[in-house]
């Protein structure tokens, strides 16, 4: 038994990078019924690191059966989804023909939300360390251990070499987010955005030694759009080195509720008409937000 936080009564609970374990899931599940959501969230990585057959029977055998299951309970809540850089591109289509009723991809596509609101997917990350590059995508001014060789998926399940060198502004994580702009029309707001990788230089893309390793191209984006809301993951350890799990862009709140393998669900939840009021992570609590800048 979970002794923290109070859990009230939420419209959406989110959580990312639960890697294929099953204990997470069936702790987010149990959790979106006693918190009566209306939306559950999840921000990408759904399997576990492994090859494309793996993890195609891990949504075969496990993920999409749990959810198909949760689905059909009364008033049980959407479900939107986009993959992570971990989960092998390859097996989309089986979550896309799933046949789950209010099963929502969301990546490079707005989608409404909640009634009045939008939901606006990114499951691509700038360039990683790790060799797996179905979602990975370039940007200028990457900087740390990222590697440009590695191995993408294809329909057929084959996984091939691929290399970002000479080919970088035609993988240029902005053009995913032109998509989505392109698709963001004025009357498109309230938006949340669920992008896997959180933007630069806030308390979101700490990795340990306090180095910054998230995205400029999403900060622009999110400077630049301002949606209500921006849910992200990826950097799992960020909460725990910069100690928040919530920061400001703007009049934007953006989240990463981190994740750690093998130990209590982190997920956050909250009521979109009193955000700052009612956002609350499983571990660490009510958010702490600075005063919005002036
Ligand atoms: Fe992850």
């Amino acid at each position: 038994m979970n002794p923290t936080p109070v859990e009230q009564k939420a419209d959406v609970l989110y959580t990312a990078d639960l890697h294929g374990s099953r204990e997470l899931y069936a702790e987010a599940v149990a959790l979106a019924r006693r918190l009566g959501v209306r939306a559950v969230i999840l921000g990408g990585d759904l399997a576990p690191h492994a090859t494309v057959v793996e993890q195609r029977g891990f949504f075969q055998g496990f993920l999409l059966p749990l959810l198909r299951e949760f689905r059909e309970e009364k008033d049980s809540p959407d479900i939107f989804y986009i993959m992570g850089n971990d989960d092998w591109r390859a097996n989309l289509p089986v979550l896309l023909d799933s046949g789950i009723d209010r099963f929502h991809h969301v990546h490079c596509v707005v989608r409404p939300f909640q009634g009045a609101s939008w939901i606006a997917g990114l499951g691509s990350v700038s360039l990683t360390p790790f060799a797996l590059k179905d979602w990975e995508r370039w940007e200028e001014g990457l900087e740390g251990p990222v590697r440009h060789d590695g191995f993408r998926s294809r329909e057929d399940g084959s996984v091939q070499p691929f290399d970002f060198r000479g080919r970088e502004w035609e993988e240029w994580i902005g053009r995913d987010l032109e998509v989505i702009g392109r698709e963001l029309k004025p009357d498109r707001s309230p938006l949340v955005c669920a992008f896997h990788g959180p933007p630069h230089g806030t308390a979101l893309d700490l990795i340990h030694g306090e180095v910054h390793v998230g995205s400029r191209e999403v900060r622009k984006f999110l400077e630049a759009r301002q949606p209500l809301l921006s849910l992200h993951g990826h950097i799992h350890e960020s909460p725990a080195v910069s100690g928040r799990f919530a920061d400001r862009l703007g009049s934007t709140i953006c989240v990463n509720p981190g994740q750690r393998m093998g130990s209590t669900l982190h997920a956050v939840w909250f009521r979109l008409e009193d955000l700052e009021g009612s956002l609350t992570h499983s571990l660490l609590g009510p958010a702490k937000l600075d005063a919005p800048a002036t």
